[in-house]
């Protein structure tokens, strides 16, 4: 099996992983709203590694944008195109360059999906906040930059599919809360935490989302 222990409490710093393989990859997940991209960004900029977003990923190898496919072809086809490029992801990681991938916020939901992170041995960490929290945040970035997420729709159904999601996101490696806190000093958890060497200092600082 490929399995690999579930840590209790803080990690020993090192520079491989727990239970002894190399950490050559973070991927976050969590609900829409949890800070993925932002943190995933900072974190990616502290270690000298790449940063990216499976959702750029998908709407790159599609040719349309994620809202374009859940609005022409529905959220079945998004959820196949989003199960081939995490495969894709994983298939470049044996390349051997350190990355951090941001998940979109159901992508951790599908049982294919955290079974493929889990034999691959690959870090995974569950951004978490309170669903009122979240909500707000992406409201609030929805007016600020008119970004449309396809399934914010209204407040129940966003907290009713929170509730359902959540034991998915606890099957993660690591759980960091989010609430109040800045994504630098997110991400510095997660180095820490990981036991991730730091090649390069932080640039930029910021709230979450
Ligand atoms: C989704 C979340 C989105 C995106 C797609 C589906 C979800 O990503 O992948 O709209 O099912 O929760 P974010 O979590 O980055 O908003």
């Amino acid at each position: 099996m490929n399995r690999r222990p579930r840590p209790r409490g803080r990690l020993k710093p090192s520079s491989t992983a727990v239970g002894g393989l190399p950490v050559n990859a973070v991927f976050l997940v969590g609900f829409m709203g949890a800070g993925k991209t932002s943190v995933g960004r900072v974190l990616g900029q502290r270690l000298n590694w790449v940063f990216e977003d499976l959702d750029d990923r998908i709407a790159a190898r599609e040719g349309r944008t994620v809202r374009e496919i859940f609005r022409d072809s529905g959220e079945s086809e998004f959820r196949r195109a989003e199960h081939a490029a995490l495969e894709h992801v994983l298939h470049e990681l044996r390349g051997g360059v350190a990355r951090i991938v941001a998940l979109g916020g159901g992508a951790f939901a599908q049982k294919e999906n955290a079974a493929l992170l889990r034999v691959s041995c690959v870090s995974t960490v569950f951004l978490d906040a309170p669903v009122e929290d979240l909500w707000q945040r992406c409201c609030a970035e929805a007016r600020e930059t008119g970004a449309e997420r396809p399934l914010l729709r209204s407040v129940a159904e966003f907290r009713d599919l929170y509730q359902i999601r959540r034991s998915a996101y606890s099957q993660a490696l690591l759980r960091i809360q989010t609430g109040n806190r800045t994504v630098e000093t997110i991400a510095a958890e997660i180095a820490e935490t990981l036991g991730l060497n730091k090649i390069a200092e932080p640039t930029e600082q910021g709230e979450v989302e």
